[in-house]
């Protein structure tokens, strides 16, 4: 196993952070539950440890403990917040409710440099969040920084090289964090800086090519990022032993296909069958407006339409794996801590239930990244920016898109209104800062004017928002100029679309889909 710092996770929800803080830095780190046993880590290649901090307070009965024999692995340890307490805690110090609670920033003043704050000035603004206070040292230990309310702000105990803080050095308002971070890295645990994509690549086109051997692999190729990276890195390895199955479920975005065919098949030269069955996923949602059921509908119909186009596969080859572009943050298991806001984050609307019964080895390829490394693999690999930096797309489609019963007639105008959004937010620089930008179609018809004549038709309503992970949103401030050219062209180029409206929601309470 690869060396690496493991950060044992107590359900902080900084932890994702610091481990890609540590990549960014160029060294592997990879996230652990924090009860995993010392003989794990040691075996996986730990090369430090980064106690992470969390919502528990050490007084309280029952709170996560790590194995106490990761003290013993000779490994350094970062002890942050509720590690840091954790550590004191457990080597012999003593941890006490704190008067105030201190929240925010503080400054930290540093009394001895050592290699943790190597190269430091002599205070630095820190950005603090915790309620207990260390109020005595275990043995060995000495502070090395205070803040105004914690004498024992950062402790080291150099010769085990063990180190705690109270404070978060890997969020962005702790001033040179980073460079804490760093040298708890180089300085303390002795890594090299040899984690990149170029190497990665190497190392996994190896990896995939001596896992498949001579036989074929099978990809799910939905057009977004993560199954478009993945194809192009398995495509890299293994050439025309990779054939990706496309399905065309009738609630596709405009021309999606025909884009999706012509840049995997011209430009990657990628064998892509595509699974025309638009006819039957609308037949099945005739007279269906439950948007659960839809749902259900549509999900169930993938599978079983992905099995058919498998099966089709396994009488002209070979095919034993099935590869998906999961990513690093659906594998991280979430520990589950009252208060862990990470616990809460379980996606939803994951891939489900894909074919467990196919009996098709798995191919995750994307398994140790996360998306913006997805991203930046899918750059070096050649994908065009408008992959790359897609915009997420819901798998059931336009299907959650149009309210109540999906028909025909309605995707067609709402593919053509979408079409002119995408292209205006193009147009204004707007689509790669924004999270999601789509029009909704309503089940309503309203009154309006045309020349002469009065209209009695369809509304639209545009949904544009910010937002860094899809959990919170709020909807973007676009210019008046973008939303009046949007409407005007709407309104004129489509058919059957008198009205377009703004969605001026934001999340919570209200979902970025309408369905
Ligand atoms: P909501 O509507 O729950 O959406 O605020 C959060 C994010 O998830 C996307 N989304 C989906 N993605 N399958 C997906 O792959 C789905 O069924 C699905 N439903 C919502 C949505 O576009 C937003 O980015």
């Amino acid at each position: 196993m690869p060396e690496h710092i493991a950060v044992l996770d107590f359900g902080s929800q900084y932890t994702q952070v610091i481990a890609r803080r540590i990549r960014e830095a160029k060294v592997l780190s990879r996230i652990y539950p924090y009860n995993t046993q010392a003989s794990v880590l040691q075996e996986a290649g730990a090369q430090g440890l980064i106690l992470s901090g969390g919502p528990s307070s050490v007084l309280v009965d029952g709170s996560p403990h790590p194995d106490a024999a990761v003290f013993e692995m000779g490994v350094p340890i970062l002890g942050i917040c509720y590690g840091e307490q954790l550590m004191a805690h457990m080597l012999g110090g003593e941890v006490g409710k704190s008067e105030e609670r201190e929240f925010g920033h503080g400054i930290l003043a540093i009394k001895h440099k050592g290699k943790l704050f190597d190269g430091m000035p002599d205070s630095l603004r820190v950005w603090n969040s915790h309620g207990d206070r260390l109020e005595v040292l275990p043995k060995g230990f000495k502070a090395i920084a205070s803040t105004e309310n914690s004498p024992f702000a950062t402790i080291e105990n150099a010769e085990r090289n063990f180190y705690g803080m109270q404070f978060h050095p890997e969020v962005a308002h702790s001033e040179m964090g980073t460079k804490v971070i760093a040298n708890f890295l180089f300085k303390i645990c002795g890594c090299q800086a040899d984690w990149s994509m170029t190497s990665y690549i190497e190392q996994t086109v190896q990896k995939i090519r001596e896992s498949v051997g001579d036989e074929s692999v099978i990809l799910g190729l939905s057009g977004g990022v993560d199954s478009s990276v993945a194809a192009a890195l398995i495509h890299k390895a293994i050439g025309q032993q990779l054939t990706c199955v496309f399905v065309d479920n009738g609630l596709l975005r405009l021309n999606e296909r025909e884009q999706v065919e012509k840049l995997y098949v011209d430009h990657f030269d990628l064998d892509v069958r595509v699974a025309d069955k638009g006819k039957l996923f609308l037949d099945r949602l005739a007279g269906i407006s439950d948007p659960e059921q839809k749902r259900k509908i549509i999900g169930n119909t993938f599978v079983e339409v992905f099995d058919e186009a498998v099966q089709a596969l396994n009488s002209q080859g070979n095919y034993t794996y099935l590869a998906q572009g999961t990513l690093y943050p659906d594998v991280i298991e979430s520990v589950a801590i009252d208060g862990n806001p990470a616990a809460l984050i379980k996606s939803h609307h994951n891939v489900g239930g894909l074919p467990d019964k196919m009996n098709l080895k798995l191919l995750e390829p994307l398994r140790e990244l996360f998306k913006d490394e997805v991203r930046e693999l899918g750059t070096q690999l050649g994908l065009p920016k408008e992959v790359v930096w897609r915009q997420p797309f819901p798998g059931p489609g336009l299907g959650v898109r149009v309210m109540g019963e999906v028909q025909e007639a309605d995707l067609v105008i709402l593919r053509k209104a979408d079409a002119i959004l995408q292209e205006e937010m193009m147009a204004a620089d707007l689509y790669y800062k924004i999270w999601q930008s789509f029009c909704v179609f309503l089940p309503v018809k309203t009154v309006g004017v045309m020349g002469d004549e009065r209209t009695y038709e369809n509304v639209v309503a545009l949904r544009i928002v910010e937002s860094v992970d899809a959990m919170t949103a709020d909807w973007a401030r676009v210019p008046y100029e973008t939303l009046r050219a949007v409407s005007n062209r709407i309104i004129n180029e489509v058919p059957g679309c008198n009205r377009v409206v703004l969605d001026i929601s934001s999340k919570p309470p209200s979902t970025i889909e309408w369905e």
